[in-house]
């Protein structure tokens, strides 16, 4: 982790909770999540509970978002939410999720219409990018990750991709408490810097904050924020219990202010 980056924390409820849930983690999260600036903490439940969560938390406390949104600003696109409808609820916007590619799935062309949606109506999109456990064992790993970063930030421009965030998610990694390696998640974060760097220059590559998700817990979460180029980290499973995401946001702001080496 390096200090010049906010460190950024996101919770990914997917599809847990009822609103009447998610009120209650918010609630339990907000008494033991710590405000303060070091950190920037985004929770984002489902759809369905953005409107009210929005209205329950402490905007200094957390920030919003959406795990994901359709391109199209509106239209005849029945069960979709778009990126402006998402505008001025949540700041940041999860796209490319490994669930939305393989069970939803969303092509490389609609990720990359999302990423654009999303910045275009003013939000951050959380670009995440893996390699399934096959593409690993065939070496492809570098291959996969530097088409779905050319494809997915393709028509920005260096000062938006500056704002961008990517996350990293090993799909083997995701869900099966099977966290990769940090000395095999390093390469990786390096590689797409130096792809940042080489296609949008030193100024975009240094400000772009990229992440660690898959199988993140208060275990091994400092792991993670120990490699130099990691910024924080985005958090499944782990995020749906209080007291472990607060330890998880804990860990990062020790770590950023140097209370841990
Ligand atoms: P996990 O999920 O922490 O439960 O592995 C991470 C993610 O899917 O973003």
């Amino acid at each position: 982790m390096n200090t010049t980056r906010k460190p950024l924390i996101i919770a990914n409820w997917k599809m847990y909770n009822t609103v009447h849930e998610s009120s209650l983690l918010v609630h339990r999260l907000s008494e033991k999540v710590p405000v303060q600036r070091t950190v920037e903490v985004v929770l984002c439940p489902s759809m369905l509970a953005l409107q009210s969560i929005s209205l329950q938390i402490n905007h200094r406390q957390f920030k919003l978002g959406a795990q994901n949104c359709y391109w199209r600003d509106e239209g005849a696109f029945t069960g979709e939410v778009s990126a402006s409808q998402l505008r001025g609820v949540v700041n940041y916007v999860i796209v490319g999720h490994s669930e939305r590619r393989n069970i939803f799935g969303d092509r490389e062309r609609d990720i990359r219409a999302k990423v654009q949606a999303v910045v275009r109506n003013q939000m951050i999109p959380v670009l995440c990018v893996g390699e399934t456990a096959q593409q690993r064992v065939d070496h492809e790993t570098k291959h996969v990750i530097h088409e779905q970063i050319i494809s997915g930030l393709a028509n920005l421009t260096s000062e938006e991709v500056a704002k961008v965030v990517i996350a990293y998610e090993p799909v083997w990694a995701i869900g099966n408490g099977d966290s990769a390696k940090p000395t095999e998640v390093e390469p990786v974060v390096e590689l797409i810097h130096s792809q940042i760097k080489a296609l949008y220059g030193k100024k975009a590559a240094e400000s772009v904050r990229i992440l660690y998700g898959g199988s993140v817990n208060d275990k091994n979460a400092e792991l993670y924020l120990s490699v130099e180029r990691i910024d924080g980290l985005l958090v499944g499973s782990a995020s749906l219990s209080s007291p472990v995401f607060a330890n998880i946001v804990t860990l990062a702001h020790n770590k950023h202010k140097g209370i841990i080496e």
